[in-house]
């Protein structure tokens, strides 16, 4: 069988083609020696080989990771290395069918050792095998550990599991903080690592939705919204997830589930406040697509109205974004107040454990080398002395890319048609934008840590 880089015009071909019919079994590796898809801890990793069962930990093991044709695998490097940290492997293959590399992970460093062209792999495939063929790497682990490796404790190959899924509400009083840029952003991050995500809107300015590339129509009557959103979820029992979810549209490779707001959220406010059981509602629509997706993001309105209330219900965890400033830190208390009386108190009622603020995220921070080193740290300090609040160890910098991102558009005639993007979209045309896409997938990756933990 040989493989041909052309015939993968997707993720999933690179994973067939490239992967199952061609590299696994030139390596040796029989299918009770590989798993797809599979589940560790708090990551799903696509491939991961066993060189020898009777080696008791993943020191043998190789993590695989298929991109789509069109990805830019040094976006990637960084998460492979954070699986390889976490499952305590050492090797690590990362291919989009047109390039196709091999990492080896020292310590806590990731080093590459071997690269080369898709139409290569057939050329290469000795060296590749005596890298991390089965063969070798069984000889290589059932002897003595290889001088280069560090002597770790290392989980064993039962701890596969699958984590529940987790509502986390991006939260914050105050507007303006950044709230919709980190929800839709990190969404296409957890999207890119193979996570399944279903993104809420539940503001009715709606700029999720119009991030995630719903709202390119350009007059009243093509609106296709207004009888299928947010609201659609809450007003009713019958209404499920699935009759009110979109695609998203042009804004990330790895296409997002999304349930969309629109405008109209405003005047149905006094609608549904009439009955107590909308607030419940999205809790328990959810608790029905519990086993369709992994994560599920909610983007809240800047108020403590009945939508944030309803968001706020149904979620396990929050993050606040903040710029750190004086009002963002006193509209902390209000939120604190609000979590611990009606939305606990609703958690309560539904059976549920309070919600867990996971921290504040500095949100939309200054560049400027000075700020960083002096006045930064103090705010952060503030926060968690002050304030009472956990702060994420990662934040999300001031850079105008993550605002041009959600501003591309297409012409069509005469017309400027909205094309918005993902950060990691983006960084694939404007160089610029990498900083900021390699700051969403680091709070991707503390994310998943602490809610794995
Ligand atoms: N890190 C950032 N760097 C540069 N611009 C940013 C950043 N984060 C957000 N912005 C810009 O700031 C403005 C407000 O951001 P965003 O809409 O995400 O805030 P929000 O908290 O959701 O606001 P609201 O409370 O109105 O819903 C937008 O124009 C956005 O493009
Ligand atoms: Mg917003």
């Amino acid at each position: 069988m040989q493989f041909h880089p052309k015939s993968c015009r997707n993720e999933r071909e690179v994973e067939s083609k490239l992967i199952v019919q061609y590299l696994l079994p030139k390596l040796g590796y029989s299918p009770d020696n590989w798993y797809q898809e599979v589940i560790y801890g708090n990551i799903r990793l696509d491939f991961l080989t066993i060189a020898s069962k009777k080696i008791k930990n993943l020191s043998s093991c190789v993590v695989i990771e298929a991109k789509h044709p069109q990805e830019n695998l040094d976006h990637h490097v960084r998460r492979l290395g954070h699986y390889l940290m976490k499952t305590k492997s050492f090797y690590g293959v990362l291919t989009n069918g047109k390039e196709f590399r091999i990492y080896q992970r020292e310590k806590d460093k990731l080093k590459f050792i071997f690269y080369c062209q898709g139409e290569n792999i057939a050329n290469n495939i000795d060296k590749i095998n005596s890298l991390i063929g089965k063969e070798s790497l069984s000889a290589k682990f059932s002897t003595s550990q290889p001088l280069s490796v560090p002597q770790v404790s290392q989980p064993s190959i039962k701890e596969f599991k699958k984590l529940p899924m987790k509502v986390i509400a991006i939260y914050h009083h105050k507007g303006g903080v950044g709230k919709t840029t980190v929800a839709t952003n990190l969404a296409a991050a957890f999207s890119n690592q193979g996570k399944r995500v279903l993104l809420i809107d539940i503001d009715a300015q709606a700029n999720t939705t119009f991030a995630t590339g719903l709202i390119k129509f350009q007059f009243d009557d093509d609106d296709d919204l207004k009888d299928k959103n947010v609201f659609h979820l809450l007003e009713s029992k019958v209404n499920s997830i699935s009759d009110i979810v979109r695609k998203s549209q042009g804004f990330n490779k790895k296409e997002i589930d999304v349930i969309p707001s629109h405008i109209m959220l405003i005047d149905k406010q006094n609608e549904l406040a009439r009955y107590a059981s909308s607030r419940s509602r999205l809790v328990k629509k959810l608790e029905l697509v519990k086993q369709e997706y992994d994560l599920v993001i909610i983007d809240t309105p800047p108020s403590l109205d009945l939508y944030a209330e309803s968001a706020l219900t149904a979620s396990d965890y929050i993050i606040v974004p903040s710029d750190l400033k004086p009002f963002s830190n006193q509209g902390l208390l209000s939120v604190k107040n609000f979590l611990e009386g009606p939305i606990n108190d609703n958690r309560d009622t539904l059976g549920k454990p309070p919600v867990k603020i996971m921290g504040v995220l500095p949100s939309k921070i200054s560049t400027h080398h000075q700020f960083l080193k002096h006045r930064f740290p103090q705010q952060r300090q503030v926060i968690s002395d002050r304030y009472n609040f956990p702060v994420m160890e990662n934040m999300i910098s001031e850079r105008v890319a993550l605002s041009q991102c959600i501003n591309q558009t297409i012409p069509v005639g005469e017309l400027e048609i909205p094309a918005p993007k993902s950060i990691f979209d983006y960084a694939d045309s404007v160089s610029s934008a990498n900083t900021s896409a390699a700051e969403f997938e680091s709070l991707a990756i503390e994310v998943l840590e602490k809610i794995g933990a």
